[in-house]
């Protein structure tokens, strides 16, 4: 398994919507088929399906690398260490291996010295052995590490995938040693209608899907893919196998069409 820097594994199994038990077994799909790496979040609904599926799977806890996320609404004063401790309750574990600032507080509601100084606080306390965050951009990336000082920002994660390559912010993580995490790393099954993702997955006898995961991962990025579906959860971890050529890499580059999913009016000025 292909790790970066900070030890995260390169393909991780995305848990939104993977809820119940129906969540918990296409976790134990993913975790059967090699994925070492689960995403979750406190507004998922996710984080005790998750704990089940690590125990349930018998792999050693610290074979699986787990990312929670903090939700908007425990970003205040005195509110993100008790959250933090909820999501391990949830999650029946001592400690995270990467916790995320969901997204920036909506329009600076919480100024972010507030959150981002409970995260070193929770660093120092040992409940997450990485901190990053999602949704940031290079503006709010500058001003979360001068809080953090010595702490490095671990993780960005982002949208990213052929439709929405976010070259300016993803080059600005990778020169400044944060990793990025593409979200909607398959465009939720729209890659499939764009000729160049067809032509270059039919000659290499793949999907478009894993094309894209394949492009993602060769530019050194983490890619979160999810599905209900055991064949498809399969399906995308083979892209780690999948080695593209650079006539290929350029041809997925002028795809990019800047087209953002979720995009929501209270989220930041995009870059
Ligand atoms: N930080 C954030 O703000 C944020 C935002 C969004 C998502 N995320 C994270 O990123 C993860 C992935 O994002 P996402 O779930 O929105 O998008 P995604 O992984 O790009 O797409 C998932 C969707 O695509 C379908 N799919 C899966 N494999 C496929 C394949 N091989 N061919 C065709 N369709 C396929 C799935 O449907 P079936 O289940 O029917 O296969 C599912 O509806 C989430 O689970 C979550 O952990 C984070």
């Amino acid at each position: 398994m292909i790790e970066n820097q900070y030890g995260i594994p390169a393909i991780g199994f995305g848990t939104y919507d993977r809820k119940g038990e129906a969540g918990i077994e296409a976790m134990l799909v993913a975790l059967d088929t090699g994925y070492r790496h689960l995403d979750t979040a406190q507004d998922y609904g996710t984080e005790g399906e998750v704990g089940q599926a690590v125990r349930r799977s018998r792999i050693p806890r610290e074979n699986v690398f787990v990312t929670t996320k903090i939700a908007t609404g425990n970003l205040g004063p005195g509110k993100l260490i008790p959250s933090l401790k909820r999501s391990l309750d949830n999650l029946q574990l001592d400690r995270l291996d990467l916790t995320l600032i969901h997204w920036p507080s909506p329009n600076d509601e919480v100024p972010l010295t507030v959150y981002m100084e409970q995260m070193a606080e929770a660093h120092a306390l040992g409940l997450t052995r990485l901190v990053g965050v999602s949704n940031f951009t290079i503006a709010l990336l500058q001003a979360a590490q001068q809080v953090l000082g010595p702490i490095p920002i671990a993780n960005n994660q982002f949208e990213l995938n052929p439709l929405l390559q976010n070259k300016k912010l993803a080059t600005y993580c990778t020169n400044s040693g944060i990793s990025v995490t593409c979200y909607l790393p398959i465009a939720r099954g729209l890659l499939g209608k764009v000729p160049a993702m067809i032509e270059i997955a039919d000659r290499h006898g793949a999907t478009p899907e894993q094309v894209a995961l394949a492009f993602e991962l060769a530019k050194g990025y983490i890619a979160i893919p999810t599905s209900g579906k055991p064949d498809r959860i399969r399906s995308n971890f083979e892209a780690t196998k999948l080695a593209l050529t650079e006539d290929d890499m350029a041809a997925i580059e002028t795809v990019d069409r800047g087209q953002r999913v979720i995009d929501p009016v209270w989220g930041p000025a995009w870059d």
